[in-house]
């Protein structure tokens, strides 16, 4: 299937924005690859997609650094006139950090690298790149179940991503007359690299954030690629301000 669709995805060299990315693909959707210095693993996303039928381009993209967004912006006009468009379609801001501890141990600079990241990177990209959205267009957060439960040692990152939950709605008020949507998904424990692969990697660890899902184990990257992707579908394109948890039923 092909459609006539781009997208950008932000830390897209691995974990859930390399499975968003090759999800949409899938779809028919050609997509902008970013990542932060990770040349190497965003080619390989970009192999992936050409793999299952789709198209790519790779740009770099560093969500701590603002004052390089006006240039992202221009390479990305320059990308989408290569591929003979003029508006981006979708926006699935994905690279995020979470750094965990309890609150006598979290630094200033964690607390910065976190909100840096997850909110002021997320938020000012947001507003470089809504310029090339096309009327219809959307955005697509990816927030976390953290936003609903709570867990000691989590609370910067759920704060950031609380954060990044009331940026959606408000700005899915904003935008909406200019047709653009805006939408959270809020994936639970999923095995990537997050967290130092914990969700992967520890079997004690995943055993217990398996008895607290209903669907009774932890998720898997490309089942957040498959929401992301549905939500940037057409199927979905009545939908705007809303959070859909992709969690198993984490915690309910
Ligand atoms: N996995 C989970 O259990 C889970 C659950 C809920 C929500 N999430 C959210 O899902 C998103 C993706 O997580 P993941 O599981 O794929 O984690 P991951 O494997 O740690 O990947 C994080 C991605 O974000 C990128 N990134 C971090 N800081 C960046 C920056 N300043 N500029 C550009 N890119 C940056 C990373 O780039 P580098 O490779 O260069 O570090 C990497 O591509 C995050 O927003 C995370 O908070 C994950």
């Amino acid at each position: 299937m092909t459609t006539d669709k781009i997208a950008v995805v932000t830390g897209t060299n691995r974990g859930l924005g390399r499975s968003a990315a090759i999800a949409l693909a899938t779809r028919g959707v050609r997509v902008v690859v970013t990542h932060r210095g990770d040349a190497a693993g965003a080619e390989e996303t970009a192999e992936q997609v050409r793999a299952v039928g789709g198209t790519a381009a790779v740009l770099r993209l560093d969500l701590s650094d603002v004052s390089s967004f006006e240039s992202f912006t221009s390479e990305l006009g320059a990308q989408l006139e290569r591929w003979g468009a003029s508006r981006l379609d979708v926006l699935v801001n994905n690279a995020g950090v979470g750094i965990f501890g309890p609150l006598e141990t979290v630094t200033l600079d964690d607390f910065d690298t976190v909100m840096g990241t997850n909110v002021r990177g997320t938020f000012f990209l947001i507003q470089s790149l809504v310029p090339l959205l096309a009327q219809g267009g959307q955005v697509i957060n990816v927030s976390s179940s953290a936003t609903r439960h709570t867990r000691p040692t989590t609370s910067v990152y759920a704060a950031s991503k609380a954060a990044l939950e009331a940026l959606s709605r408000n700005l899915a008020a904003e935008l909406g007359p200019r047709g653009i949507r805006v939408n959270s998904i809020a994936p639970g424990p999923t095995a990537t690299d997050f967290n130092g692969g914990a969700m992967r990697d520890d079997d004690g660890l995943r055993q217990a954030l398996a008895d607290q899902t209903v669907l009774g184990r932890v998720g898997e990257p490309e089942e957040i690629g498959d929401a992301i992707a549905t939500m940037a579908s057409e199927g979905l394109r009545w939908v705007t301000a809303q959070r859909i948890e992709v969690s198993g039923g984490a915690l309910l």
